[in-house]
């Protein structure tokens, strides 16, 4: 199994149960009172099943998202279709991502972002400016430290329907300093009345980030006005916030 972060049929399934359309860690109300007065559309990569997307669709942004995965993708646009709402959504990866349109925002909540190594990173960070229009913003989360160092190992389940449960065990982090990453395997299951129908297994990493770290990184890449918010409010991080938002444009 060589590919980390698939996002499979029971991780989807897994995601749209813990975290549904309108969700929210405070995110939602946050990147809508930012983006609200974007002249043009706004991108959301690794939209997912749609938790962000739909709801700031509905509130008469101009959203337009892509997943890796399939299966985030197809539940992301049921949910579009039980809503009546018609989605500019497509198949694309950070890395290679293309649109020939250029945005006036780019979004990226819920840590996805760490979903990606160093290279990976720099590489999407590049494509995400040559997608800004001159003055567009990008908008992005990082996880603390702390939340993606601790040990959240065990047994969680979600009830799926009649006799229905879908299980995820996660091992412990393997922590790697050098690369910044955390690394977990994740099993997930599907068991209807009691009996074990579908197992998938996943290699799950994520990268940690200094603050500064990234913001030179953008800075380097010539992103401007480089701004950090803690914990969706928009002022600077205090010690012990555990969501950090990076701001910053591309030059007008
Ligand atoms: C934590 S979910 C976030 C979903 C949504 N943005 C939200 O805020 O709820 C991460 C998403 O990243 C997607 N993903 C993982 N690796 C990706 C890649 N290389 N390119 C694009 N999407 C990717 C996964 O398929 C998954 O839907």
């Amino acid at each position: 199994m060589k590919q980390d972060n698939r996002y499979g049929s029971l991780a989807a399934w897994v995601y749209d149960l813990d975290k549904p359309i309108g969700h929210s860690f405070g995110d939602i109300a946050f990147y809508h009172d930012r983006l609200r007065d974007c002249r043009g559309p706004i991108l959301e990569p690794a939209v997912g099943n749609g938790r962000v997307f739909i709801p700031l669709l509905e509130q008469g942004l101009a959203m337009v998202g892509f997943d890796a995965s399939e299966d985030m993708l197809a539940r992301c646009r049921a949910h579009c279709r039980q809503r009546g709402l018609s989605a500019a959504l497509s198949r694309q990866r950070f890395q290679d991502f293309y649109y020939a349109e250029p945005f006036a925002a780019i979004m990226v909540p819920a840590g996805s972002f760490q979903l990606l190594d160093f290279e990976q990173a720099r590489i999407t960070l590049q494509r995400f400016y040559q997608h800004l229009h001159p003055g567009g913003v990008l908008l992005l989360d990082l996880d603390a430290m702390g939340e993606l160092i601790q040990d959240v190992s065990g047994l969680r389940s979600w009830p799926a329907g009649e006799d229905e449960l879908l299980t995820l065990t996660a091992s412990p982090p393997e922590l790697d300093y050098l690369a910044q990453q955390s690394r977990t395997l994740l099993r997930y299951e599907h068991w209807v009345a009691g009996r074990l129908v579908l197992s998938e297994l996943e290699r799950f990493s994520l990268r940690w980030w200094g603050i500064q770290e990234l913001s030179l990184l953008l800075e380097q890449l010539g992103f401007v006005d480089v701004r950090v918010y803690g914990d969706y409010r928009a002022e600077p991080p205090r010690p012990g916030c555990r969501l950090i938002t990076l701001e910053a444009r591309r030059p007008a």
